[in-house]
């Protein structure tokens, strides 16, 4: 099966089990952002009415949820979700994950953290047994660039500059290569005390509970 096909099914199956068929019920939904995410979006359309709103990471993803008639609400707004549904570039046995190949790791972070339950779709390919060989992304202030590129290679890592890039918050990505993460939870804390990161790419303090591969749960 080809890898978007793959991911087609992965949105599908969750569309089916957590909001067709779910103990989710007319509430507001998390949605991420990406392609797996759009296909999960698309699937989602049927069952417009079965959802009151959905929280987005994305405005990518909102614009596509607005088009298919379902209402996007600021989080602020929300409260606390049931349900989250995104991608990720890499997930580990433990459900850690590295995240943000879409730029959108604050908002997802913050959508995370805010629902009860995150189902992550995902293909093969991103199954790993240690993180790191997909370049974990950094989001930073802009003029702190190139101090936390400097505290990056202290620990050892070679972040490189997605230039061109602005994420959704006005900041930039930092992209860090070569980096054998065998201690996510442990990284991310360091990481998180960076003075200048708004946010890590990798969830494993809050990794998710759910992972769909194709048409199986894990
Ligand atoms: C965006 C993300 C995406 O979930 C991740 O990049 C996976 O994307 P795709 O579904 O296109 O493979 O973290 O910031």
């Amino acid at each position: 099966m080809s890898q978007d096909n793959e991911k087609r099914l992965a949105a599908e199956t969750a569309v089916h089990r957590y909001v067709e068929n779910g103990t989710f019920k007319g509430g507001i939904i998390g949605v991420g952002t990406g392609s797996t995410v759009n296909f999960f979006i698309d699937a989602l359309a049927p069952f417009r009415d079965k959802i009151k709103a959905a929280v987005s990471s994305s405005e990518a993803s909102s614009d596509r949820l607005r088009k298919l008639g379902i209402d996007v609400l600021d989080l602020n707004a929300a409260g606390r979700l049931d349900l989250y549904v995104d991608g990720a570039d890499e997930c580990d046995a433990q459900k850690r994950l590295i995240k943000g190949g879409g730029a959108a790791l604050t908002r997802e972070k913050i959508v995370a953290a805010a629902s009860d339950k995150f189902v992550c779709i995902i293909d093969a390919s991103k199954q790993v047994d240690v993180l790191g060989t997909f370049p974990l992304p950094i989001e930073v202030i802009p003029m702190a660039r190139s101090l936390v590129a400097r505290e990056i290679v202290a620990l050892g890592g070679q972040p490189v500059w997605r230039d061109g890039v602005v994420t959704d918050n006005g900041n930039w990505i930092l992209d860090v290569h070569n980096w054998r993460i065998t201690q996510p939870v442990e990284l991310e804390a360091t990481l998180n005390q960076i003075v200048g990161i708004v946010t890590v790419g990798l969830f494993a303090k809050r990794p998710a509970d759910v992972v769909i591969v194709g048409n199986r749960e894990i």
